[in-house]
């Protein structure tokens, strides 16, 4: 049977080809699945679109390829005599047509009410402002008082409205273990509502090409319990206690022996204060950045490129252009811009503004 050999062939290497994959994809962590939800909007996703539309996938899969599979075994090349030519059976056109026709009609009703309970606002639901700007985000929680950048924490098990912002471009808010994508749009406030059914540190990422560093766009939903929650705001509410001596010294003046002290000073004279706001240094109101008033306990530096820690503090505030091409800070900072003292001093103060709460640690830090 030599027509049979090269299907078996095929076949086997079809198999052996998917086993790979298979086995390739379980090696790897998946911070950014979408089939393992940690919240009602991606469940609803998951479970009323996406496993029935694979379903619904498979069988159309298996209903062509057998169809194939017999018209090529039963069909196949007998001598030299060409069969008689066919075409246009109204019978299969019609069907063909009606079939993918229904199932068009299924997947858009399922869309229709997946996206209808997906959209409901429930009244009680914590806001959040989220701002996309070139290359991060802002985020406003305005019945707190409180603004932070790329780390957005949220209260497990009560619903969250995200009031969705640009400050430029085009940008999406993504974080697919907890809600499906939806655009930031300037001038436009779109909305989102989810609700984190566990704790933990979900990775979220821009979903709309929005610039040259688009891919290094990144943040992290943090949820905690509400308590934690309500120690988190307290925390963030809370001006940081100024390191002893972080005043400008007079002309003459020795500076602070205090490294987070002289961190501070240098973080006010040589501008960073222009774009960068913290509270309780009255001179830093700058909104171009990140607000940085609690920078310490951030889990990322530069919107999820690199992990916080010195070592890679110390690398951006030295060049930030080689971590982030085309960063605005970039268009400032350059080698040579702070000194190696300068940078030490401001890692010692940047990374010791920790707020007051218990944040769980990263399941999946960036990996280099
Ligand atoms: Cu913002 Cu892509």
């Amino acid at each position: 049977m030599s027509l049979h050999r090269p299907l078996r062939r095929g076949l086997q290497a079809a198999a052996v080809l998917m086993l790979t994959v298979l086995f390739l994809s379980g090696c790897q962590s998946s911070p950014m699945t979408t089939i393992e939800p940690a919240g009602t909007h991606a469940e609803r996703i998951l479970n009323d679109l996406l496993i029935p539309v694979a379903w619904a996938a498979l069988g159309v899969f298996v209903v062509v390829e057998s169809i194939l599979l017999y018209s090529v075994i039963r069909f196949r090349r007998r001598g030299d005599t060409m069969p008689v030519q066919i075409h246009g059976d109204t019978r299969i056109e019609v069907m063909w047509t009606i079939a993918p026709a229904l199932i068009v009609l299924v997947i858009a009703v399922l869309t229709f009410r997946t996206q209808a309970v997906n959209s409901a606002m429930p009244k009680d639901a914590l806001r959040v402002v989220a701002t996309g700007h070139q290359w991060w985000f802002q985020f406003d929680y305005p019945q707190q008082g409180v603004n932070t950048a790329n780390d957005m924490i949220i209260p497990v098990g009560r619903d969250v409205t995200v009031e969705l912002k640009s400050d430029d471009v085009i940008h999406s808010f993504w974080v697919p273990r907890l809600a499906g994508k939806t655009d930031m749009i300037p001038t436009k406030t779109n909305l989102i509502t989810f609700r984190a059914t566990q704790p933990g540190v979900f990775r979220g990422h821009c979903a709309e090409f929005c610039g040259t560093v688009h891919a290094m766009m990144r943040f992290r939903v943090i949820a905690l319990a509400p308590e934690e929650f309500d120690r988190w705001v307290a925390g963030e509410r809370t001006v940081p206690v100024a390191p002893a001596g972080a005043t400008i010294p007079a002309a003459g003046q020795p500076a602070p022996s205090d490294p987070a002290a002289r961190g501070q000073i240098v973080f006010v004279r040589k501008g960073c204060i222009g774009c960068h706001m913290i509270n309780g240094v009255p001179q830093a109101v700058g909104r171009t950045g990140p607000n940085l008033t609690y920078f310490g306990s951030r889990y990322t530096i530069a919107a999820g490129v690199l992990e916080n820690t010195d070592e890679n503090l110390k690398r951006w505030l030295h060049n930030p252009d080689e971590v982030k091409p085309g960063n605005i800070m970039a268009g400032s900072v350059k080698p040579g811009t702070l000194t190696d003292e300068e940078i030490n001093d401001l890692v010692v103060y940047l990374r010791g503004l920790k707020v007051d709460a218990a944040l769980p640690a990263d399941p999946d830090p960036i990996r280099p």
